[in-house]
């Protein structure tokens, strides 16, 4: 057990903690859409217009900020047009990156608007740049935004929708380098210009076009983005392409990359820690590339696909990726979160992978019953991040440490915000078997009051099936005590926290979105 000391100034706020780094993905893959989201209009499981609703409850609880969608590398074999009009007329596929199983189109542009719409989500749409045309990606953004008479205006009238939608987030390309096309970095920043060039804004929907960006840390793709994606030559009227770079970066095990979702051992938890922590060292080098092409900022980072990746289930399909999510994948989750808030001034947006039944996902189903994960719970307890200020947390003492191989591998981490008339501190530890204590001494305010959450089970291993349910869920927990400006808390082995302290005063925010 170590006792750490942490300085939280409750009165300095820096910047702001976006909702959209609470993101979701969803693609055509495995079981995520049909047989997960999408049940259709005639199943036995409640529905409404053919999306399950037990689904859109849970995802309506962790207040999903925004949902990208069709890919993933399905979204560079995926033609819009297939999937819109009657149902029964649409034509299929075959979806050859996951599984070669025939998509019958059934959920498409419609049904994800809908979605959307349900869940009071902002859509993000990643357009095909490996396998698609410019003129395909105009229309796509013509056929969802524009009014009056043009004519994929006319045609999406004719499918049902009069109104264009509004739509913000839009992707150029994913992992261009790879399944997206497996270009070079240099070739596919010139031809995101050109896509970007025909993405037009209609009818004051301003598009925030996200250009494909690297693998991990392949930082030399980031300087080739940002070396070409603006003109800023004239000095007056800078110009960019785009609006921001994506990378992914997944956590899985080094050598052996999908160990076991729920039979792990303790030598295999530490080197999945290792492997998670280089999200941080990920963000702040591409972010260090950024910062020499654009010193004001202006360019936002988005990390669209991050999450554990583990062996799928004995007995699924290999390419369906399906996993269980264990105490240790929140864990996992607790510190790319903290991750993410230190970096949030040029950090702008983050998806997990993926929403349901795929990868690090939120949701299980097993036919009509639906399991929140472990990781479920962490983005229900940091929902009162969404939008609020950082509070920088300066930690005095050593954070607790254990090594694996050559890596340095951190034990607990902290991080705070503060919105309205409190504050939220965030605390996980990662520590398979001590405890840790840390005392926040908090200036700059006058906390009256706080109230604790935990997210703690016997094993790092335990997990939520449809007998066990609740396994891993969030409890009440008493070990956080004010004392005047003191808070003092006991965090248990691997287990992550949320403390929620009344502050009694209009924090200071920077109220402007970052985007
Ligand atoms: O999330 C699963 C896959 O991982 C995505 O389709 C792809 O973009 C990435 O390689």
């Amino acid at each position: 057990m170590s006792h750490l000391r942490a300085v939280i100034n409750l009165d300095v706020a820096g910047p702001t903690v976006s909702r959209h780094l609470y993101g979701h993905f969803a693609e055509h893959l495995g079981r995520c859409i049909y047989g997960g989201i999408w049940v259709g209009e005639g199943s036995g499981i409640p529905n409404v217009r053919g999306i399950r609703t037990d689904i859109v409850e849970a995802l309506r609880g962790i207040a999903t900020p925004n949902l990208r969608w069709p890919g993933g590398c399905f979204a560079d074999e995926y033609h819009w047009h297939d999937g819109v009009g009657p149902r029964e007329s649409r034509p299929s596929m075959v979806n050859t990156h996951w599984g070669n199983v025939v998509e019958n189109n059934h959920f498409g542009t419609h049904e994800f608007m809908d979605l959307c719409a349900q869940l009071g989500t902002e859509p993000y749409i990643s357009g095909n740049v490996g396998s698609g045309t410019v003129r395909e990606m105009a229309e796509w953004v013509e056929y969802l935004t524009r009014s009056g008479k043009a004519p994929m205006s006319k045609l999406r009238r004719e499918n049902g929708r009069p109104d264009p939608w509004r739509v913000k987030f839009w992707g150029i390309g994913n992992e261009t380098w790879g399944c997206g096309g497996n270009m070079r970095g240099d070739y596919f920043a010139d031809l995101a210009r050109q896509y970007s060039t025909y993405c037009r804004n209609h009818d004051g929907n301003v598009l925030y076009k996200i250009a494909s960006g690297a693998r991990s840390d392949d930082y030399s793709w980031t300087q080739s983005l940002m070396q070409t994606m603006g003109d800023y030559g004239c000095g007056c009227n800078p110009k960019h392409y785009f609006d921001a770079v994506s990378f992914h970066y997944y956590t899985g095990l080094t050598n052996r990359k999908h160990g076991s979702a729920t039979d792990f051992t303790t030598d295999e938890y530490l080197e999945s820690l290792a492997n998670a922590w280089r999200v941080e060292t990920m963000i702040e080098r591409h972010s260090n590339v950024m910062d020499v092409y654009d010193p004001d900022g202006r360019i936002g980072l988005v990390l669209d696909e991050w999450g554990t990746w583990w062996a799928v289930e004995p007995g699924t399909n290999p390419r369906f990726l399906y996993q269980q999510n264990a105490l240790r994948d929140a864990l996992i989750a607790g510190l790319h979160f903290d991750a993410f808030h230190r970096n949030a001034q040029r950090l702008i947006m983050a998806n997990i992978a993926q929403t349901v039944n795929v990868l690090q996902a939120m949701l299980l189903t097993f036919d009509d019953v639906l399991v929140k994960t472990p990781t479920y719970h962490v983005f229900e307890m940091n929902k009162g991040h969404h939008d609020a200020a950082r509070l920088d947390v300066h930690l005095l003492d050593a954070t607790p440490t254990e090594q694996y191989n050559d890596r340095t591998v951190p034990l607990v981490t902290t991080t705070a915000t503060a919105k309205e008339d409190h504050a939220l501190i965030s605390l996980t530890n990662l520590d398979a078997e001590a405890d840790h204590t840390i005392t926040y001494n908090l200036r700059g305010g006058d906390p009256s009051g706080v109230s604790a959450r935990i997210l703690h089970a016997d094993s790092l291993q335990s997990h939520n099936t449809p007998e066990r349910p609740d396994a891993v869920a969030p409890t009440t927990f008493d070990g956080a005590n004010l004392s005047q400006n003191t808070l003092t808390v006991t965090i248990p082995a691997h287990s992550f926290v949320t403390v929620r302290l009344a502050t009694g005063r209009s924090n200071p925010s920077e109220s402007e979105e970052q985007q």
